[in-house]
């Protein structure tokens, strides 16, 4: 394997060497604890940072800053204009920043650099820029009350921010997942305490850095790092925490919703997925090819919204099947900072045993693969993008969310064959459809239990598009003005005249 041949930042190499504290309250400290944790580099499996180990003492402290920065100093008192510009600067300095957060990003989660230049970074500037618009444009209504003549009442609603939020985030987008959570929040005037994923710290932290240098006041923003059993956990259960947004798998998932019962906080999931990607044989196969591969192989698969069950009509089923392999085939499997990766590490040990037990489960089930179905020397966390064939329903490469560059294609008869097969998950995120037949198209989206459904392309993302799960991929959504609902609480003021 060619080793990284793009030297580093010299910010950035000072940025991985330097201590890490968590920020409280507008100061960088060390975990109550005094312990710290590492951070790996996947390309190499070597310790990259250490930073301070979050626990329940310092989510105690940060819900407190939080809590105060709430309810009195500057946050509360700041017009929607002013908020909004410094979250519009947050955008502007993260475009300043771009190459540093990006190294840092390819460095601690394994992606192709290439690729956090020009998805993770840019979209995440553009999602602070997206909520500091809406900052102004926050409305309620007025409300004729339907058993009262009108001159005897004035009634209205004004939108309040929903108080202080918990922030949990996961590993696959650091930096981008923590724009989701943060930009909205703030935009409505919320106070937040964010926990980055254990295995991808340092872009969250320097994005704390950011967000101080925008002036965003002390105690509005607190990060802190941790384990999800320890930190998170805490985070979740905490009796002065008016809300908590998650992003990760569905069995975390149900764990926050258990921890949130207890003061019975306000909960928004964006879970797991196993998302069909359906080929109709009228599609543009070459675009439908690229597509199904980029759908399940885009961020090496980590993204709980990958096309990983490839549904291909019968006729067209083994030219689909061999062109997905060969684009698999193309795929450059380098660390990150290789100017030739096209597909870096998975971002640990843990996730790349996880896929590889996959791989095999598959195997052992009677599926075949194709292309790939291994890992990828012995250094690193590296797996071979992977095409599995000769599945079936039962099999749990096919149920379960495997979070890898892993895809089962699988044969189907005609669009009302496919609407239960593509249905038939506990999943709903997202889907995918492919044909020339826009009638078609548009009669399958309507039937898919899904959050977001692509024609003719896969993984579009924009700030505006509303983003999220039917049944167990979650609640609530993020993005678009529909997120706007988590992050503000509804009050309804009745005056008699
Ligand atoms: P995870 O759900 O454990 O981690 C996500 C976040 O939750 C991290 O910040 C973690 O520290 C935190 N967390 C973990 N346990 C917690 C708890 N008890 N209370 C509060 N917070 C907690 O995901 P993990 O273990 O890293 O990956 C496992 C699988 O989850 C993946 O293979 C994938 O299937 C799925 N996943 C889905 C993601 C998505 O974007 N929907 C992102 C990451 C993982
Ligand atoms: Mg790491």
């Amino acid at each position: 394997m060619a080793t990284a041949v793009i030297s580093m930042d010299p910010g950035v190499s000072r940025f991985v060497a330097a201590k890490h504290r968590m920020l409280i309250n507008g100061k960088w400290v060390e975990a109550a604890s005094g312990k710290t944790f590492p951070t790996y580099n996947p390309a190499t499996g070597e310790v990259l940072s250490n930073i301070a180990e979050g626990d329940v003492a310092d989510v105690n402290r940060a819900v407190a800053a939080a809590r105060a920065a709430f309810e009195s100093g500057p946050w509360p008192k700041m017009s929607p204009s002013e908020r909004g510009r410094l979250v519009w600067k947050i955008g502007d300095l993260i475009e300043k920043y771009a190459e540093e957060l990006a190294q840092l990003e390819s460095l601690d989660n394994g992606k192709p650099l290439k690729v956090a230049r020009a998805a993770d970074v840019p979209l995440a500037a553009d999602h602070f820029r997206y909520y500091a618009g809406w900052a102004t444009k926050i409305e309620g209504n007025t409300i004729s009350l339907g058993l009262a003549p009108a001159d005897k009442f004035h009634a209205y609603t004004r939108r309040e921010p929903v108080g202080v939020v918990a922030q949990i985030i996961p590993w696959n987008f650091p930096l981008l997942m923590a724009a989701w959570k943060l930009a909205p929040a703030l935009a409505m005037g919320c106070t937040i305490v964010l926990k980055p994923a254990e295995q991808t710290p340092l872009s969250a932290l320097r994005l704390g850095e950011i967000i101080q240098e925008a002036g965003i006041p002390d105690g509005v923003v607190n990060i802190v790092p941790g384990y999800g059993e320890t930190a998170g956990a805490a985070l979740a259960a905490h009796d002065d925490v008016d809300k908590v947004a998650f992003t990760g798998s569905t069995e975390v998932g149900k764990l926050i919703l258990k921890a949130a019962a207890g003061n019975l906080k306000k909960v928004s999931l964006e879970l797991g997925g196993k998302s069909p990607n359906i080929v109709f044989d009228d599609a543009d196969l070459d675009r439908a090819i690229s597509g199904a591969a980029g759908a399940i192989f885009f961020n090496h698969g980590q993204c709980c919204c990958a096309g990983s069950r490839l549904f291909i009509e019968k006729d067209i089923f083994d030219k689909v099947v061999d062109g997905v392999s060969q684009h698999a085939e193309k795929i450059r499997v380098r660390p990150g900072f290789d100017p030739e990766c096209d597909m870096g590490p998975l971002v640990s040990e843990e996730q790349m045993n996880r896929v590889c037990g996959y791989m095999d489960s598959g195997k052992q089930e009677g599926a075949k693969a194709v292309t790939g179905g291994t890992r990828v020397g012995d250094k690193g966390y590296f797996v071979k993008p992977t095409v599995l064939v000769n599945t079936n329903d039962k099999m749990k490469v096919v149920q379960e969310e495997i979070f890898g560059p892993v895809v089962t294609a699988m044969p189907f008869s005609d669009a009302s064959d496919i609407v239960p097969k593509s249905n038939d998950t506990i999943y709903g995120l997202a889907a995918g459809i492919w044909t020339r037949d826009i009638k078609k198209a548009h009669a399958v989206a309507a039937k898919l239990r899904a959050g977001t459904v692509w024609i003719n392309c896969y993984n579009v993302f924009d700030a505006a598009l509303p983003f999220g799960g039917y049944k167990q991929s979650g609640w609530g959504r993020e993005m678009g003005h529909e997120v706007l609902e988590n992050y503000t609480e509804v009050k309804t003021v009745c005056a008699a005249l």
